[in-house]
């Protein structure tokens, strides 16, 4: 499978400082380099290094020599790349000495897309292809739909996110490659959880993967979802961290990898950017992150993603015990019903019938100790409209009728 990347190319003028300028201060610094940089080269640089077949397509300027060079040298191809009387786009980059990073943006040479251009380059690729956009380009909209025409697979990392990612049409995308802030910007929930289920509810042919930095990454679609934790390395320059994992991801699943192992190889090639200065010399080639996989050790301060589902549908639970359903938890979580039927008995080790029952139960035995309501009342209070049906549940669960249940827990003879 093909990878056609029309993405940005960028110079990065980057300054070392203790910290990151703030408005109204100056501060001198003696490192200062310019490396080859842009979401797009990166991204395309690091399929390429992580074994992929990669086009580049965009537009360098007058002083963009390096960046040609760079993509060749990485082996990308680039005759889809042109050059247009312009200077070329770059990026001020200021990197503190905890390796944190502010960047502002001169377009330049990237914003000299034509729709003329995007057509020709199209017309070299089949269906089934992947189409890799960010958005540090013009005509993305463009670029989106015209893929899609042509059948290819779009994935979009709205990256830098802004007004412009709302006129991108989401419908026509196979992948969205995100980080939090993005997808709180998106979904407007910082819960990566919620974040997931929001994006599948809308788009539910949407393979969404979204990394939280140290916390690891998540990918949610609607078969299944996986998490990721990220590798420990010592954090030097974060810059182009996001765009590495997205060029290992991508080049995993056009190279048939599983998508938990396209996960693990993005991961630590993600972490082994994040331990070196600058964007594009900073990404890793393959053998390197093969090597590392046998060495960086993963963080594991995230909850596993089984124990999250398991805790979401108990919370469901414990909020609608009187109601509950497996159509109103599937809406909860985002997923079908049918796939929520499962997945409940996977994680939870009974199906859905089964555990409300024993909540509710549970819910019953502790009301039972706790107050002095009725039977008949706390039946009702937990949903159950049979009686004698609850009365068989509850004697099956504690071994005892609910009347007996009391008396024996509150030590009554
Ligand atoms: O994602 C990192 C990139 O963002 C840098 O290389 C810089 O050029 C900006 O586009």
């Amino acid at each position: 499978m093909k990878i056609l990347n029309f993405g940005s190319c960028n110079l990065d003028y980057v300054y070392t400082l203790d910290h990151i300028v703030t408005p109204g201060e100056t501060e001198s610094t003696d490192r200062y380099d310019v490396f080859a940089g842009g979401k797009g080269l990166n991204q395309s640089i690091a399929a390429a290094k992580a074994g992929a077949e990669v086009w580049h397509a965009g537009c360098v300027g007058r002083d963009g020599d390096m960046l040609l060079k760079m993509l060749s040298d990485s082996n990308v191809d680039v005759s889809f790349l042109d050059t247009v009387d312009s200077p070329n786009g770059h990026a001020v980059i200021q990197v503190s000495r905890r390796g944190e990073n502010s960047i502002f943006l001169y377009p330049g040479s990237n914003e000299m897309l034509t729709e003329e251009q995007i057509d020709r380059v199209i017309s070299h690729f089949s269906a089934g292809d992947l189409l890799l956009v960010q958005n540090e380009t013009n005509l993305v909209p463009e670029i989106v739909r015209k893929g899609r025409e042509r059948g290819m697979k779009i994935v979009l990392n709205p990256s830098p996110y802004n007004e412009k990612i709302e006129t991108i049409d989401f419908r026509c995308l196979s992948y969205l490659i995100l980080n939090e802030v993005e997808g709180k910007a998106i979904s407007g929930s910082d819960d990566p959880s919620e974040c997931l289920a929001f994006l599948r509810n809308k788009y539910p042919d949407l393979t969404v993967v979204l990394t939280l930095g140290t916390q690891g990454c998540l990918l949610g679609d609607g078969e299944e979802k996986l998490f990721h934790p990220a590798y420990e390395v010592k954090a030097v320059d974060t810059t182009a961290a996001g765009d590495t994992f997205t060029g290992y991801f991508l080049a995993s699943v056009a190279d048939g990898l599983p998508r938990v192992e396209a996960l693990r190889r993005a991961s630590c090639a993600s972490a082994l950017a994040v331990s070196r200065m600058g964007a594009a010399p900073s990404i890793p080639y393959k053998e390197e992150v093969l090597q590392a996989l046998l060495e960086l050790k993963p963080i594991l301060h995230r909850a596993d993603p089984a124990e999250e589902t398991r805790r979401l549908i108990r919370s469901y639970l414990e909020e609608h015990l009187k109601d509950a359903s497996l159509q109103g938890l599937a809406e909860r979580l985002g997923y079908s019903a049918a796939y929520t039927g499962n997945l409940v008995k996977l994680r939870c080790g009974m199906p859905f019938s089964a555990l409300l029952r024993q909540s509710r139960c549970s819910r019953c035995a502790k009301l039972l100790v706790e107050t002095d309501r009725s039977v008949e009342d706390i039946i009702d209070s937990v949903g159950y409209k049979n009686e004698s049906f609850f009365r068989k549940a509850f004697r099956e669960r504690y071994g005892l009728s609910p009347r007996a249940y009391r008396k024996q827990m509150r030590g009554e003879s």
